[in-house]
């Protein structure tokens, strides 16, 4: 499988990148940014690892190279800044993210090109890639929630001290202010999170908060998400080399599920390599489906504002 990362010389998407190589589980990965340079050095500094990690084709060069890949990445787009929202960013990206899409567009996809959206704010631009791509909305799909749960079981499992890798834990909704955690399916080794030793709702509140201000305080402090989204990143696109099918809180066009439709926002969903194959509508708590659909609203509205 071939994977373009668009803005492959940036943080986001060098990161991204060396994930996949260190996954070793897609066969090339081509490096796509403005900054020639950059990209080439970005390129080069994964090759002289390769031989100790696995046996890839690495690139570098034009966006001619989405036209044979199976996930283009879009990564490129202005950073918000520490204090700014990622709406408050969606002005300053809309028109960048645009001429990509066309650029894209112009050097004919595959017919069976997933498109993979990671630039913010991701909700928005996702249904923005979704109207202006020719392709069918299951193959264009967000980052969304997926960096925010992330570090959100990270988080849990260093305040609680158990493994990272034991922890499940999940946010929906908006990658972004109004997002949701899922704390009725909150658990630690397949066990309840609230009767873990040590829980109580302050505790809880607490990592939530931290989860929340996560993009603003590594952006305050080194300038940006690199690690953490890169291996986010990778997790979704293995899902797709593999036809694995796991069900993960990506960003993609909701037709119905929590009553929501015709925005893009994560709702835990099935990623194979046909892209979103469903949005499993699992049992919610009141406040948590309504915390969903109040996502829904804040991205409609912005929608509607900013792409008229
Ligand atoms: C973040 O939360 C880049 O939006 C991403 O860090």
């Amino acid at each position: 499988m071939k994977v373009s990362i668009i803005g492959g010389g940036g943080l986001v998407g060098s990161c991204a990148g060396f994930a996949l190589q260190a996954g070793g589980i897609v066969r090339e990965i081509a490096l796509v940014d403005v900054n020639q340079d950059l990209c080439e050095g970005q390129a080069l500094d994964l090759l002289h690892g390769s031989s100790l990690i696995s046996d890839q084709v690495i690139t570098a060069g034009g966006t001619e190279q989405v036209k044979d890949s199976d996930v283009i990445v879009i990564t490129a787009g202005l950073r918000r800044k520490p204090d700014e929202s990622r709406l408050d960013l969606i002005n300053r990206n809309v028109e960048l993210f645009r001429t990509i899409l066309a650029d894209i567009k112009n050097h004919s996809m595959r017919k069976d090109a997933i498109v993979f959206v990671v630039s913010n704010p991701v909700d928005v631009l996702t249904y923005l890639a979704v109207k202006d791509l020719s392709l069918p909305p299951q193959q264009v799909i967000g980052l969304g929630t997926v960096l925010d749960t992330t570090r959100f079981r990270g988080l849990l499992a260093q305040r609680l001290n158990v493994p990272p890798t034991q922890v499940a834990a999940l946010l929906l909704g908006e990658h972004g202010d109004s997002m949701v955690p899922i704390w009725s399916a909150a658990q630690v080794a397949g066990l309840p999170m609230d009767k873990w030793p040590g829980v109580n709702a302050s505790v809880l509140a607490e990592v939530e908060k931290k989860t929340r201000g996560s993009g603003a305080e590594v952006i305050r402090k080194k300038g940006g998400a690199g690690f953490a989204v890169g291996v986010s990143i990778a997790d979704v696109i293995h899902s797709i080399a593999l036809d694995q099918r796991r069900v993960l809180p990506v960003s993609s066009l909701q037709d119905g599920a929590y009553g929501i439709r015709d925005v893009c926002l994560s709702v835990p969903t099935v990623i194979g390599r046909a892209g979103v194959m469903q949005h499993v509508e699992i049992d919610l708590w009141p406040k948590e489906k309504m915390g969903l659909q109040n996502s829904a609203k804040v991205l409609r509205d912005t929608i509607d504002k900013v792409l008229g």
